[in-house]
């Protein structure tokens, strides 16, 4: 029996999947906590991966090993591969005006988004490196100038499990490197002059900062390192978490998956690459040499967290009380930009309760308001995916916050869609640990694995909550 290893190193934790590489059959799995923060010292993920590859029993008999990791983080190494500073997050905004600057440095406002797009596939905000890489070139100019090499969570992860101290081997893929901004994902290039403008450096300069190499998917890119005793393993180029996700899923042309972790993602595969002008949609690529475009909100899960606390119970109570109160929860609506929001790019806004009423103010309508905010959100982020022509034939509700009975329940009323929730499963290292197999078998495509039965949510559209949550969102942005 051939074993496989995925890992998913997100945001909050790292897990580990081992798998059968032929039939993909779960064989044990382990997980260690990250720090908490949106600036986190990447050894922390280090020793928090060797910790779960331990609490799943080792690697000593597994065959390849493949990363997906939280994306877009911006791990700074030096001439001598030592991280230069803690990294920046995906959810850390400090660099939305950097975004800003960078978008209109080739065109004012819309023109300037517009360029972005067709030039990487994305507009710049906050989460994306590039932005993080301009700040570090304003904020801290003494680090901007020791910078070597640029890493994302991922590839350096990989590279550090390869043991290799060298900076030319460092390699990642087109998921990650097109989150990035200085990637094109339609020609598979890195764009040198974004970098350099991004670091405020001569073109020629940016030249000799090193990037990761850019493997084909299903690429065996190295073997681990040997004096940890990993000699034998295979190591895949890894991923983006939602690109790996997507892969773990199982996704093809017309499927669309909702995952509700830490960010709330609505991804779609696409065979040819999608550039949003207005910067709604990301033009990510995938782990399987086509396209994601994804909709990204940095508010995800973590809302209902926030409403758990708020009202004192857990987040099985929290889906009683939501299921106990009427669609609507009495007129209230919670627009839960808690931690700044991406989509709409609102990197400074804050969460608000609107409609409160004495009939509203009770827990069960608190508790529907957050379910129905959170779905609204990403029902938005659904639209933007629709209005650029990207398919939707089915979707997939995946992610932590996926197994809240009430989030199953009231997903297919707020996006008026029936809505598949597949088993319970870690489907960003399942997605690793498919591309491990890949890597391993040596096929033009990754392999065949039985994907979990998927339980089918249909409810009656509550088309009401979403129109006033629309309102409410756009006085609320015009009056920031
Ligand atoms: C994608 C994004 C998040 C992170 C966190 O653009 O920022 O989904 O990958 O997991």
């Amino acid at each position: 029996m051939t074993l496989v290893a995925g890992i998913d190193s997100s945001t909050q934790s790292c897990k580990v999947v081992i798998r059968e590489a032929d039939s993909g059959r779960l064989v044990r799995s382990g997980s260690a906590q990250h720090p908490e923060g949106t600036e986190v010292d990447p050894h922390a993920w280090w020793e928090a991966l060797l910790g779960a590859i331990d609490a799943a029993g080792g690697l000593g008999d597994v065959a390849a090993v493949a990363v997906g990791g939280q994306q877009h983080g911006m791990v700074a190494l030096d001439a001598s591969g030592e991280v230069i500073r803690d990294a920046l997050l995906w959810n850390d905004t400090r660099s939305a005006e950097a975004a800003e600057q960078l978008v209109n440095e080739y065109g004012e406002g819309a023109r300037g988004k517009a360029t972005w797009a067709r030039m990487v596939g994305s507009v710049p905000v906050a989460s994306l490196t590039i932005t993080k890489l301009r700040w570090l070139a304003d904020t801290e100019p003494e680090n901007a100038g020791r910078v070597a090499a640029v890493a994302l969570p991922h590839d350096w992860l990989t590279w550090k499990m390869s043991g290799s101290h060298h900076l030319a081997d460092l390699v990642t893929d087109r998921s990650e490197a097109s989150g990035t901004g200085y990637f094109d994902p339609s020609t598979g290039e890195y764009r040198y002059e974004l970098l350099a403008c991004a670091l405020r450096i001569p073109q020629a300069q940016a030249r000799s900062v090193v990037l990761p190499r850019v493997a084909a998917p299903g690429e065996a890119v190295g073997s681990g390192d040997s004096s940890r005793g990993w000699g034998h393993l295979v190591l895949g180029p890894g991923g983006g978490d939602n690109a790996m996700g997507a892969l773990g899923v199982g996704m093809s042309t017309g499927d669309v998956s909702i995952s509700l972790g830490t960010s709330g993602v609505v991804a779609a595969t696409s065979p040819t690459p999608v550039q949003d002008p207005t910067g709604k949609i990301a033009g990510f690529a995938s782990a399987t040499g086509e396209f994601l475009p994804l909709a990204v909100t940095l508010n995800g899960s973590r809302v209902l967290d926030g409403a758990c606390r708020m009202l004192g119970v857990n987040h099985r109570q929290l889906a009683t009380l939501a299921l106990a109160a009427e669609p609507g929860a009495h007129g209230m609506t919670l627009v839960p930009y808690l931690e700044g929001e991406r989509t709409p790019n609102l990197p400074h806004a804050t969460g608000s309760l609107l409609g409160m009423s004495l009939a509203s103010m009770n827990p069960q309508d608190v508790a529907r308001a957050a379910v129905e905010g959170l779905l609204c959100l990403v029902a938005d982020g659904l639209k933007a995916m629709t209005d650029m022509g990207v398919p939707v034939n089915s979707i997939r509700l995946i992610g932590g916050a996926a197994k809240n009975p009430a989030v199953q329940q009231i997903a297919p009323a707020i996006l008026e869609r029936d809505i598949l929730v597949p088993g319970a499963g870690e489907y960003v290292a399942d997605g690793a640990a498919r591309q491990a197999a890949w890597v391993l078998a040596g096929s033009a495509t990754p392999p065949e694995w039985e994907t979990s039965e998927v339980t089918v949510c249909t409810a009656e559209p509550t088309q009401f909550v979403r129109e006033r949550y629309s309102q409410r969102r756009h006085l609320f942005a015009e009056g920031r």
